[in-house]
C-alpha cells in the first residue's frame, strides 16, 4: 500500500498525474508492473533532460580547430610496416576484443527486426549484416591465429530476437563461446510538456538511450570485467550497419600504440557538406565529433584554403580504445542529446494516438562524446571504397542499393 502511495506522490511531484489516472484503470498485476517500472525511473534526471530541450545547442565554431590525421594511403612503407607489426602482435596475443553496437532501432531503414538481421542483396544469395561482420572477424582470426572475443550490444527490445537469430544461423560459423550479448539501457520518452508517454502495453514508453550507453552497459553487464580477466588490452567498438567495416585493422591499432594514445578512430573524407556523418574536430583542446544533426549549415559548407571542406574528416563508427580508456569512460556520465520524433501513445481515455507530426523527445547519448575526456586521439584516414558502405536509408543515399554496389565492388577487386 505504501509503495502505491509513494509512487503516486512521486508522480505528483513530477507533474505526471496522467499516469496516476492510468493506474486507476489497470488490473492488479498491470499496476504492480507499472509501479515497478516507475520506481526505476530517475525523474530528476528526466526533468533535467526535458528542461535542456528548451535550450539552444551552441557549437562555437571559433573554438573548433581541425584534428591532425594520417592518411593510410600516404604512409611510408616503413611506417606502415611498423604500425602493422605493433597491431598484429596485440591481436595475435589475444589482447583484442570487438564490440558491435546493435541496439539501434533502424527506423530509417524500415526493417522490422534488429538491424543486423537485415539481408543485403549481395552476390545473388544475399548476406545478413551480422553475417558480413562475422566473416570480417573470421578472416582476422584466420590471419592472426586467434579467436577474437565478440561482444554484441543489443537493446531490451531486440535482445531475444538477436540471440535467436544468431542461434538459428549457428553464429555464421563463429565460435559461439566467444560471442557474448549484452543489452543497453533505456530512457523514457516525454512529450512537449515533459509528460511520460504510455504505450499500448500500459507501461511507460521507453527507448534505447543512444550508443553512448555502450560504455556503461559494458561495465554493468560484467563484459568489461570479463575482458580484463581475458587480458584484453584494446577494444574496438563499431556499428552494425557498415558492410565494409574493418574491425581488426592492424594499421589503425599499431598507429594508436605508436602514438601512445588511449583512443583512435578511422575516418574518411566527407562526400559532400550534407552527408549524414559526424566530423572530427578539436574543441577547447579535446577531440570532438560534431554530429550532422547538430552542425550549423554554414559550418558544414565552409572550405579551407585548398578548397576542401574545413570539417571534412568523417566519423564512420570505427573506434578503438585501450581497456583503461573504456574503464574510465564507463564511470563518467555522458551528455544527452534530444531528438524530437513521432511516437504513438495511449491517451487518457485509453485510446491509441498515432501522431502525424513529431510529438515526443527521445534522449540519447552519443558514443563519441567520450572522446572529450582525452587530450589526444589518433586518426587514420581510410578510403570510402574500402571502409564505408553504410546501410541507413530505405532508398537513395546510404541504402541497401548503394551498400551492395560498394560491397561487391570491393570484393570483386
Ligand atoms: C552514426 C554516428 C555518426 C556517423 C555515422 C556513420 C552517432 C550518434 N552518430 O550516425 O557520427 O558519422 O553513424 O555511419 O553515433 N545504436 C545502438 N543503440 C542506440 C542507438 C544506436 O546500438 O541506442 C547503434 C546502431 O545500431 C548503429 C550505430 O549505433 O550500429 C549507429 O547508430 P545510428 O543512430 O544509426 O547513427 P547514425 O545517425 O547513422
Amino acid at each position: 500500500m505504501d509503495k502505491v502511495q509513494d509512487t503516486i506522490n512521486l508522480l505528483k511531484m513530477y507533474n505526471q498525474e496522467h499516469v496516476i489516472k492510468l493506474m486507476g484503470k489497470l488490473n492488479e498485476s498491470q499496476k504492480r508492473e507499472l509501479i515497478e517500472q516507475i520506481n526505476k525511473i530517475d525523474f530528476h534526471q528526466l526533468k533535467e533532460l526535458y528542461d535542456n530541450t528548451k535550450k539552444e545547442i551552441e557549437i562555437k565554431e571559433n573554438k573548433i580547430e581541425p584534428l591532425p590525421y594520417l592518411d593510410k594511403k600516404k604512409l611510408s612503407k616503413e611506417q606502415k610496416e611498423e604500425f602493422d607489426k605493433l597491431g598484429k602482435e596485440v591481436i595475435e596475443n589475444g589482447q583484442y576484443a570487438v564490440v558491435t553496437m546493435a541496439g539501434g532501432q533502424g527506423t530509417r531503414l524500415g526493417h522490422s527486426g534488429p538491424k543486423g538481421t537485415f539481408k543485403l542483396d549481395v552476390y545473388g544469395k544475399g548476406k545478413y549484416l551480422f553475417e558480413i561482420l562475422a566473416e570480417n572477424l573470421k578472416e582476422a582470426n584466420q590471419k592472426y591465429g586467434t579467436v577474437i572475443p565478440w561482444y554484441i550490444m543489443t537493446s531490451k527490445q531486440n535482445n531475444d530476437e538477436t540471440i535467436e537469430f544468431m542461434e538459428k544461423h549457428n553464429y555464421f560459423g563463429y565460435d559461439k563461446n566467444s560471442v557474448r550479448f549484452f543489452a543497453q539501457s533505456e530512457l523514457p520518452l516525454v512529450d512537449t510538456e515533459g509528460k511520460l508517454l504510455i504505450g499500448k502495453d500500459m507501461k511507460i514508453k521507453e527507448a534505447s538511450d543512444g550508443n553512448g550507453g555502450t560504455y556503461s552497459s559494458l561495465r554493468a553487464s560484467g563484459c568489461l570485467a570479463e575482458m580484463k580477466e581475458r587480458g584484453i588490452k584494446w577494444v574496438f567498438i563499431g556499428g552494425v550497419d557498415n558492410a565494409l567495416l574493418k574491425m581488426a585493422d592492424i594499421t589503425l591499432l599499431g598507429m594508436a600504440i605508436k602514438q601512445n594514445v588511449q583512443i583512435a578512430s578511422k575516418s574518411i573524407v566527407k562526400a559532400n557538406p550534407h552527408e549524414r556523418v559526424g566530423v572530427f574536430g578539436k574543441m577547447n583542446g579535446h577531440p570532438k565529433v560534431i554530429e550532422y544533426s547538430e552542425m550549423p549549415e554554414k559550418m558544414a559548407e565552409e572550405l579551407d584554403e585548398n578548397g576542401e571542406l574545413k570539417y571534412g574528416e568523417a566519423h564512420i563508427m570505427c573506434n578503438l580504445y585501450t581497456i583503461e580508456a573504456i574503464e574510465k569512460i564507463s564511470k563518467e556520465p555522458l551528455i544527452y542529446h534530444s531528438a524530437f520524433k513521432k511516437n504513438s501513445y495511449i491517451d487518457e481515455n485509453g485510446k491509441e494516438i498515432i501522431p502525424s507530426e513529431p510529438n515526443a523527445f527521445k534522449f540519447e547519448s552519443f558514443i563519441f562524446d567520450a572522446f572529450e575526456f582525452f587530450d589526444d586521439i589518433a586518426i587514420l584516414r581510410g578510403k570510402r571504397e574500402e571502409d564505408f558502405a553504410p546501410v541507413k536509408n530505405r532508398t537513395e543515399e546510404d541504402s541497401p542499393r548503394t551498400a551492395k554496389e560498394l560491397y561487391e565492388k570491393f570484393w570483386n577487386r
